[in-house]
């Protein structure tokens, strides 16, 4: 999984990508900024109050340690060490506890009827992983749990926003057409294809095209 601002790219594509979450995560400062993701924030409380939350490909924990301040259970799960141990401080410095598992999301298993909620913003895995993820997502959710997803779609590459995976890797890339089928089970909430702007931190800023959804998992 890839998350370049374009005019990095050519230097940092030919290096492996999990040394390079732990390189980018090695920089001074948050990314992607400490603050929660907009859209989540805006559409968390779908999610049944108090109960449990997986955060997949949380990176530094920002989504995470918001959820934690609001009284849910979290789980952060992310390959990178170096991001989750920020994640854990950052918790830390806001008096609340998140559960962190370093792990590939290739070889992660959630479980079945585990999760209130399950979060993936900016979550992009080729597309195998995220068809075997996503069909993870159903059964891990229980009933009446809610999938929130934000996620870049291919049109991004043509747009000025800074982020998204580098446009050789248009698998990557997520569409409601795809998200449709591999959610199939989960009742669609909100499900939209937009451009809008986005402001996080140094690596996700400025007009974007993205796919948007919140899934409910039907009683
Ligand atoms: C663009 S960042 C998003 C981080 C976080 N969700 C946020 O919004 O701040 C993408 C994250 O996906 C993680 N990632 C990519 N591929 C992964 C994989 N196969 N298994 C686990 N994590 C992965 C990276 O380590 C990175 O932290």
């Amino acid at each position: 999984m890839l998350g370049f601002a374009h005019s990095l790219q050519p230097a940092i594509i030919k290096q492996d990508y999990p040394y390079m979450w732990d390189q980018r995560y090695s920089e001074a400062g948050f990314a992607y900024g400490t603050e929660p993701n907009d859209f989540l924030e805006a559409e968390y409380s779908r999610i049944p109050k108090g109960g449990r939350v997986l955060c997949l490909a949380e990176g530094e924990g920002r989504n995470a340690v918001f959820l934690a301040r609001l009284g849910y259970t979290v789980t952060a799960v992310d390959q990178s060490s170096v991001g989750l141990e920020k994640a854990r401080k950052l918790a830390q410095d806001h008096g609340v506890e998140i559960e962190t598992i370093v792990a590939d999301l290739n070889d992660f298993d959630p479980g079945v009827e585990q999760w209130d909620g399950i979060v993936s913003i900016w979550a992009h895995v080729p597309e195998a992983l995220r068809h075997k993820l996503h069909k993870q997502v159903v059964a891990a959710l229980k009933n009446n749990g809610v999938f929130i997803l934000e996620a870049y779609t291919v049109r991004h590459i043509d747009m000025e926003g800074v982020g998204a995976p580098p446009p050789e890797h248009t698998d990557f890339f997520m569409s409601l057409d795809t998200l449709y089928k591999e959610l199939e089970g989960l009742e669609m909430v909100h499900a939209v294809e937009i451009d809008r702007m986005i402001s996080e931190g140094n690596y996700h800023v400025g007009e974007s095209a993205v796919v948007q959804v919140v899934a409910r998992k039907p009683d």
